[in-house]
């Protein structure tokens, strides 16, 4: 091996074991509300809903900055607040009872998308 192939070698492996350093090193760190609401959104929302919520999907409407009623009525009981006016009139989206204890995540993430306003 020539003695820059060995020093380049010796360099790449330094620089591995920083990385695994400061990997176990560091603390875990927390999820925020804003990313574990990111996490049940592409988990359980995407197959309908874009993967950008501020536009629309391939069944679903844009629903960024959706506020925690409208999801609450929507994703636990397939409904919508009293007097709310739907975006769509079909009946598509089933209620996923089993996400109740996720929606102030839900919510966290979805208001911090940016809302398009097209038109
Ligand atoms: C099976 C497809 C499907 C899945 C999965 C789904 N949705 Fe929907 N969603 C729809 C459709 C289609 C509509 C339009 C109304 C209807 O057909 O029920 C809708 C409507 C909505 C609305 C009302 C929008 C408005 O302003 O009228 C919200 C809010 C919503 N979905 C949130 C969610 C969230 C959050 C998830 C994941 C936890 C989710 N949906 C999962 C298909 C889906």
């Amino acid at each position: 091996m020539s003695r820059a192939a060995a020093y380049a070698r010796r360099a790449a492996i330094a620089i591995a074991l920083c990385g695994f350093a400061l990997a176990a090193c560091g603390k875990p760190r927390e999820l925020t509300a804003v990313e574990r609401g990111e996490v049940v959104y592409r988990t359980n929302c995407i197959a309908c809903h874009n993967r950008d919520p501020s536009v629309p999907g391939p069944l679903g409407p844009a629903i960024a900055g959706a506020p925690r009623a409208l999801l609450e009525a929507r994703v636990l009981h397939a409904g919508y607040p009293p007097g709310y006016l739907p975006q769509r009139h079909s009946h598509t989206m089933r209620a996923l009872p089993w996400l109740d204890g996720h929606l102030g995540d839900l919510t966290a993430y979805l208001d911090a998308i940016p809302a398009h306003h097209p038109g």
